[in-house]
């Protein structure tokens, strides 16, 4: 028997996860303790829940073999491909993996930091003084920049407008919802448009044998890796859909919350600090709420043999919030990252071999987007509720902030 959980038909958890995303996993928690058994179409089989880090630390550490994420992700593969890493599991996963991972690590990251910056320089200074901008958008055409010039090595209008029509259908919450339950014709048509222009890319990019510095683009990197040029199509789709939006939410809550710590922005120059800063940021206002994996077979946690077919997913937003290892868990206090958390506490990237492969370039750019943020001026903001948007938890009104000149 499966842990307890809402008795609502599947219909209705699923509205619930999909417009009160949150309060109903804290309700869900406070109502049957952990762990705790969801019915959505969010998911093709009941899916578990789990934050306790012992808990989450068996998950992430068991055999990728018997706990499959490729499995959990199926609902990507329209938008990310085949052989997309998102959709992989087993040893093409890992052989994927190995592939992608090199120009991801974060000594190779730095070489990248001055062009955000420069880039982050440039979208502030183009912030009206004293008025309300909306950092959610602002930092989604930031961040869409970063990962055109990043990892495709290209700033092309055409590819750009493609992709900009493609995300705009996965931040729709009623449009992913139809997504789920099957009807994924529109957004496939999007899609092809942008693979097309990704094909004509990865052709321009063969012809031009690159030299591989440093800050070379992610691209070329891959292109050497990998074989087809469909298999690298599917790579770069899943990169923008991995770190795009997640990255340009991250930050609107970094704004969001700094706006309303003035004692925190005048400290965002100390690089310590700045790190602290956008670890509490990621820690309060994860993007994602829970990282699942579908189980190939019969599988112990918490106490509980869960039978094959069903998902487990450590809960992001619930292990980020436990009073019994964060203490005063809704304060908003980088200090407390001057301590390393407890292992298993701190999952903003998920864990183990499927731990975020873009974690360090997240974390280059929050930061050198903060460290120019703090050099424009003053923020102000007001607290803002979470809402969906599409698989991201984003600030409901934008993530408004008024920024004054320094
Ligand atoms: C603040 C920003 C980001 C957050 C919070 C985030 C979070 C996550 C999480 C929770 C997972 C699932 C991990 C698991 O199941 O254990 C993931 C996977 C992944 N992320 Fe990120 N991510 C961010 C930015 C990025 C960026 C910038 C990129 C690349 C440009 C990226 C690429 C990926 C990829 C490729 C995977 C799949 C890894 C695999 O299946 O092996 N992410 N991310």
């Amino acid at each position: 028997m499966l842990p307890p959980g809402p008795r609502e038909p599947r219909a209705a958890q699923t509205a619930e996860f999909v417009v009160r995303p949150t309060a109903f996993l804290r309700r869900c928690a406070a109502r049957y303790g952990e762990p705790f058994t969801l019915r959505t179409h969010w998911a093709d089989a009941p899916m578990v829940l789990v934050s306790a880090p012992d808990d989450v630390r068996r998950v992430f550490t068991a055999s990728p073999d018997v706990l499959r994420a490729g499995g959990s992700g199926s609902i990507l593969e329209p938008f990310a491909g085949r052989s997309s890493i998102l959709v992989l599991d087993g040893d093409e996963h890992l052989a994927q993996r190995r592939r992608m991972l090199p120009p991801f690590h974060g000594e190779r990251m730095r070489a990248h930091r001055e062009l955000v910056a420069r880039l982050a320089r440039e979208e502030l200074a183009s912030w009206p003084r004293d008025r309300p901008v909306r950092t959610h958008e602002r930092m989604q055409a930031l961040t869409l920049d970063v990962i055109m010039r990043i990892v495709f090595g290209s700033s092309d209008p055409a590819l750009r407008i493609a992709i900009e029509r493609a995300l705009a259908l996965t931040r729709n919450a009623p449009r992913l919802v139809a997504m789920v339950l099957g009807a994924t014709s529109g957004f496939e048509r999007a899609v092809s448009v942008v693979d097309e222009q990704l094909f004509a890319l990865i052709s321009a990019r063969r012809r031009s044998t690159p030299v591989l510095r440093a800050d070379a683009p992610i691209i070329d990197e891959l292109l050497a890796a990998s074989s087809s040029d469909a298999e690298v199509c599917d790579q770069l789709v899943t990169l923008l859909a991995a770190g795009h939006e997640t990255t340009a939410t991250s930050l609107a809550w970094a704004f969001e919350r700094l706006g309303r710590h003035p004692r925190v922005v005048e400290r965002l120059g100390e690089p310590a600090y700045r790190e602290a800063v956008v670890k509490e940021v990621l820690r309060v206002r994860p993007v994602l709420s829970i990282a699942p994996r579908k189980l190939a077979e019969p599988f112990e946690v918490a106490g509980r043999v869960l039978p094959a077919g069903v998902h487990v997913a450590p809960c992001i937003y619930l292990a980020h919030r436990r009073a019994d290892t964060w203490g005063d868990p809704l304060a908003f206090r980088p200090e407390r990252f001057e301590e390393p958390p407890p292992s298993y506490a701190y999952i903003p990237f998920g864990g183990g071999t499927r731990r975020c492969l873009g974690a360090a370039f997240a974390l280059m750019e929050m930061d050198a987007v903060l460290d120019e943020a703090a050099k424009a001026g003053a923020f102000t903001s007001a607290p803002e509720r979470v809402r969906r948007r599409g698989v991201t938890l984003a600030p409901a009104r934008g993530g408004r902030v008024r920024l004054s000149a320094p």
